[in-house]
């Protein structure tokens, strides 16, 4: 899958996606990760990319020339025309069903806000959707596209060293996941609940899948609200 992101700040994103599976995911050609410097589509002696708000009233507001011109640029350069997405406190909270509907475009374009956000004829007339990641305001768009890029990128085939590991976990289902212990069996007189060392593997399934419905009903009252308990567990 390939993802270009378009930011004012490339700097931010050496490191966390430099690192651990993202880093083996790029070098083994899973992911081909693309991050670009807004003003490269610039045309002035400042590489000016924003202006004052018509209306007035405090910030800055991204201009619509240089992202516009970025984009289509971009567009060329794909094979297939790529998703663009904004990343945007008022946008659709992006889960896990939104990773995974991701994951399975062949590309996507992330371009990353700053200052008050971006001039509405980016909303309208270019993106194809708007991402929010959470009920909260960061100081621009660089790590929300961290968090998609790293979100969308561990459920591409492969980047997991076990495929089933994305299957199983939190959100895969609409429920959080089941508790997980390890080695040793007690530790300061805390013991490993029994049934996981039984070897019955059927029997481990069925309580830790009890595990999840509980901790869900008693933890995440809103994603049990929205299950659909008629649906057969996914294997
Ligand atoms: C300071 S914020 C702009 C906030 C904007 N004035 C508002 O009230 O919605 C600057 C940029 O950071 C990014 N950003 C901040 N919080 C975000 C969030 N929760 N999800 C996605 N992007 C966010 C967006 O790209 C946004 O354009």
């Amino acid at each position: 899958m390939r993802i270009d992101v378009l930011t004012l700040f490339p700097a931010m994103f050496a490191g966390p996606l430099d690192e651990s599976i993202i880093r083996r995911a790029r070098d083994a050609g899973i992911l081909d990760l693309r991050i670009h410097n807004l003003r490269d589509w610039t045309h002035d002696r400042h590489k000016t990319v924003d202006d004052r708000p018509f209306g007035g009233g405090p910030g800055m507001v991204l201009k619509p020339e240089p992202i516009f011109e970025a984009v289509e640029a971009l567009r060329r350069d794909h094979p297939v025309p790529p998703r663009v997405i904004l990343t945007s406190p008022s946008g659709r909270v992006f889960n896990q069903t939104l990773a995974e509907e991701l994951s399975k475009e062949p590309s996507i374009l992330l371009v990353c806000g700053s200052y008050e956000g971006f001039d509405e004829r980016l909303r309208e007339h270019l993106a194809d959707d708007e991402l929010s990641i959470g009920d909260y305001v960061l100081t621009n768009g660089a790590l929300p596209a961290m968090v998609i890029v790293d979100t969308v990128a561990r459920l591409l085939p492969g980047a997991l060293g076990h495929d089933q590991s994305s299957v199983e976990e939190s959100f895969s289902e609409g429920l959080i996941e089941y508790p997980h212990w390890t080695r040793p069996a007690e530790f300061r007189g805390w013991r490993v609940p029994e049934i996981l060392m039984s070897g019955n593997h059927a029997e481990i399934a069925r309580w830790r899948r009890q595990e999840s419905i509980r901790r869900t009903f008693l933890r995440r009252p809103d994603l049990w609200d929205k299950q659909r308990w008629d649906r057969p567990p996914k294997s």
